[in-house]
């Protein structure tokens, strides 16, 4: 939800500011772009170059220090803001900013920038509740500011009350919430067909081949984007998870049952995503009874299944195609070859030799290939993070190839799914 996105992180003089590193390392390791503010007070806390390494850009305290003399410094970073977090936030700087005071590089960023804003603030008890402070806050909160309030503990000037500022993983998942919110409304109106689970190809009434898929990867893609808004229809073999709320769920047993479901369904859907591992091939005929005994050995004639996102790849139009590919060996390579072979528009590479990969797990650990080759290489993340790393991806910008000098709210415009907001 972080990667790409630009963050300004205000810091005042409080002495909670040494969390504020904690959290500009977090955020640069989610894949933020972190821009720190610091006012004097918070540079006598913690020194600049702490920030600067933990974020990898310049930090600002100076308004008139412009870098770029191409650029008004304080302008330029509060236009290319996705959002501003203040923290720890003195009650000084909650006064200035409920009175459009401007008069260091913090405070008229603040006023200057249009993102979305969080304050974290962190002050003694009495000066937390003192009516002044208050009052800005309640100004503040009147025009669209949003706190992550102060928890209640022992103070750094001894007292016991309110005032602590927030941990940083408390702040990090609020700043996630807010990107995830964002992106909620992006696929409205959408239709998403996903394949989860794996086959069961049929020897006889009692036995079958198949494979350990546990439908834990298609379903939290199918999560993912009914939480973008999209009206998904997941098909599902076999399963060992229960079904997500909200989606159309359709059962099937082999590949070919796959293969009627997914076909009589793509006319009307715009994007696919096949996470299934579907069965290349099937017994040539299903005895009607229990195979009995006889012989010291059985040999079973196997026949090839229909490739199903091949097939789709062939027959697609404007749908969008996302497949996966599970892997023991040269990743890279096996996963380019399936996405020109299908004709996908992504692919998903899953290394399911790697420890809390692939079949089965809670977590998995993807690379996401366009034709260009590596979009995206995750680490190790839960299933649910995976897929909506997924489905975020399909959306956002193609970094370099369809430049905007402005954002746009709707960056499925020039994104990936362009094609799907025609
Ligand atoms: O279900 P989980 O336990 O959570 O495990 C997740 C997973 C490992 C199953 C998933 O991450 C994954 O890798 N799914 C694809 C498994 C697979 O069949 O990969 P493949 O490389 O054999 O197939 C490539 C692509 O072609 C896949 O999108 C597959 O759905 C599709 N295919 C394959 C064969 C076939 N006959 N028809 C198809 O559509």
């Amino acid at each position: 939800m972080m990667k790409g996105k630009t963050i300004l992180l205000g810091v005042t003089g409080g002495i909670a500011a040494y969390k504020a590193a904690a959290l500009t390392s977090k955020l640069s390791q989610a894949g933020a772009n972190v821009h720190v503010l610091m006012t004097e007070s918070a540079a006598k806390m913690v020194g600049p170059a702490t920030f600067q390494a933990l974020s990898r850009n310049a930090v600002r305290l100076d308004t008139f220090e412009d870098s770029h003399p191409g650029a008004v410094s304080h302008i330029d970073l509060a236009d290319r803001a996705d959002v501003a977090v203040i923290t720890p936030a003195t009650a000084n700087i909650l006064a200035k900013m409920a009175h459009g005071l401007a008069d260091d590089m913090l405070s008229t960023v603040m006023l200057a920038t249009t993102a979305p804003i969080y304050v974290a603030p962190a002050m003694n008890v009495h000066m937390y509740e003192n009516a002044a402070t208050q009052q800005n806050m309640q100004t503040l909160r009147d025009r669209g500011v949003q706190f992550i309030e102060p928890g209640v503990g022992l103070l750094a000037c001894g007292y016991v009350g309110k005032g602590r500022m927030a941990e940083p993983e408390e702040i990090v998942d609020v700043l996630k919430a807010h990107f995830q919110e964002k992106m909620s409304g992006h696929l409205a109106g959408k239709r998403v067909l996903v394949t989860a689970g794996g086959t069961v190809e049929r020897l006889d009434p009692v036995r079958y081949l198949t494979n350990d898929s546990s439908g834990k990867m298609g379903f939290a893609i199918a999560a993912a984007a009914r939480d973008m808004g999209a009206k998904v229809t997941l098909i599902a073999g076999k399963t060992a998870v229960s079904i997500p709320d909200g989606v159309e769920l359709v059962n099937v047993v082999s590949a070919l049952d796959m293969y009627e479901a997914v076909m009589s369904r793509f006319a009307e859907t715009d994007l696919v995503v096949k996470a299934a591992a579907v069965a290349d091939y099937r017994p040539e005929e299903t005895a009607p009874g229990k195979i009995k005994k006889t012989g010291d050995t059985l040999t079973v004639k196997l026949v090839k299944n229909p490739d199903i996102l091949q097939e789709l790849g062939q027959r697609r139009s404007t749908q969008f195609l996302i497949g996966f590919a599970a892997e023991t060996e040269r990743l890279e390579e096996n996963a380019l070859d399936k996405l020109r072979r299908k004709n996908c528009d992504l692919l998903v590479a899953n290394d399911v030799t790697r420890e809390g990969a692939g079949f089965g797990t809670d977590t998995n650990l993807i690379s996401i290939f366009d034709r260009n080759g590596l979009v995206e290489e995750l680490p190790l993340v839960s299933k649910k993070e995976a897929a909506e790393r997924l489905i975020a991806a399909c959306c956002e910008t193609h970094v370099g190839s369809r430049s905007s000098s402005r954002r746009s709210d709707c960056f499925c415009s020039y994104g990936y799914l362009s094609v799907l907001c025609r």
